[in-house]
């Protein structure tokens, strides 16, 4: 499995993991891939330092990427005393209620909850980046800074271009791709319908062809939504993407530690591993633009004729900020709020990283074996 990727980033696989779990992504980066570290959790810049020093000090030197969530348009940028007040009450007595239907408990006396909020704003992205560059430059592993929604600004492309870094964009249409092309972006993420996390309407069988075609040579195009399989990686070199790029699968491996409180598989890992892959849904409930989640208790009491509409960006963040918080602690895999693709029907084992990634290898092998031997 080697690609025009894998020389450009001196990995052994042209395979992209994005994970929110520093330990997860620095599995994959020693086992031959990509890790790319999901940003969106840290509030605060001087956190994002001490975790992107652990993944030095834990890739043997390999190269990983970060991952910052930078929308294209800024809707509100402000306090967060300001976005606050432009919650309606409505909207918070619906969460409160939908809590305690659900039985979920209150957070410990004294917890307060901003966490995973300031990560969505602009300028909390934009600090994201300056930390990360300044690990490029000291230390040179970081390769790649990826952005969840749209190209980056182009002065924030042209910043991570002059420390030798490249850019991903994610594009669910051809026509982001074009735009993320157009504004500088390397690396073009086509991401299918059946993706966990952000996602538009076409599938990845429809998709990835068409933003290779649209794309050109003008830049590299990652295959991504519903990718679980070494089988599913020869599918789409063979749609001409020269790696993948994938989400929900790392969500079962052993380093996986978010959220898990003593032994065996967290809450969000048993809830993985009973769903099959009809059981996700895509919602605006997470962060107010449309993203595929598993399908839970609480997207439920979102689906009933009594919920609101969800809010815009950034406002329906903070609004289930605390909920997503309480949810954590309630220990029931029936109630989790968590993005998860259609993949998730396939992944039913807590696998260490590194076999994972063996898994994907030598099912692709076997995969163009046969379509060598069905060429004659
Ligand atoms: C739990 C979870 C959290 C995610 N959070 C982000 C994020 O913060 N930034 C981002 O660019 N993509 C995020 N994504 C999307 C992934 O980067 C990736 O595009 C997607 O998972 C690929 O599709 P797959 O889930 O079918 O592999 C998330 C996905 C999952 C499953």
């Amino acid at each position: 499995m080697r690609t025009s990727l894998s020389d450009e980033f001196g990995i052994e696989y042209p395979i992209f993991g994005f994970t929110p779990s520093e330990h997860v992504a620095a599995a994959i980066s020693r086992a031959g891939g990509m890790g790319v570290l999901g940003c969106v959790r840290f509030n605060e810049a001087e956190e994002l330092d001490a975790t992107l020093d652990w993944m030095r000090e834990n890739t043997d030197g390999k190269p990983f990427g970060v991952d910052v969530v930078m929308p294209a348009k800024i809707p509100t940028e402000g306090s967060q005393v300001d976005l606050d007040s432009m919650i309606p009450p409505e909207h918070r007595a619906f969460v409160e209620r939908t809590l305690d239907d659900l039985g979920v408990p209150p957070l410990p006396d004294g917890d307060r909850v901003s966490a995973g909020v300031l990560g969505w704003l602009h300028s909390v992205a934009r600090s994201h980046v300056d930390v990360a560059m300044t690990h490029a430059d000291k230390y040179g592993q970081i390769k790649l800074i990826a952005n969840a929604l749209g190209s980056p600004p182009e002065d924030v492309i042209s910043n991570v271009h002059s420390h030798g870094v490249k850019v991903a964009a994610l594009a669910g249409a051809k026509e982001h791709a074009l735009r993320h092309v157009s504004a500088g972006v390397d690396l073009v993420i086509a991401q299918g319908h059946e993706a966990g996390g952000h996602t538009g309407e076409v599938t990845s069988m429809v998709l990835w062809p068409e933003i290779v075609d649209a794309v050109g040579d003008a830049a590299h195009v990652l295959a991504a939504g519903g990718v679980g399989s070494g089988r599913q990686i020869a599918a789409a070199l063979a749609m001409g993407a020269t790696g993948v790029w994938m989400g929900t699968y790392w969500l079962t491996a052993a380093e996986y530690q978010l959220g898990v409180r003593g032994a065996g598989p967290s809450v969000i890992q048993q809830a993985i591993l009973n769903a099959t892959s009809r059981d996700t849904v895509r919602r605006r409930i997470y962060s107010g633009k449309p993203a595929r989640l598993l399908k839970t208790k609480w997207t439920d009491a979102w689906d009933a004729e009594n919920a609101p509409e969800p809010l815009p960006m950034p406002l329906q963040n903070i609004l289930v900020a605390e909920a997503h918080a309480r949810i954590s602690g309630a220990d029931d895999p029936g109630v989790v709020a968590m993005p998860a693709g259609q993949i998730v029907g396939r992944m039913n084992a807590i696998t260490p990283t590194e076999e994972l990634i063996k898994g994907l290898v030598d099912e692709y092998d076997a995969a163009v074996d046969r379509l060598e031997k069905a060429r004659h």
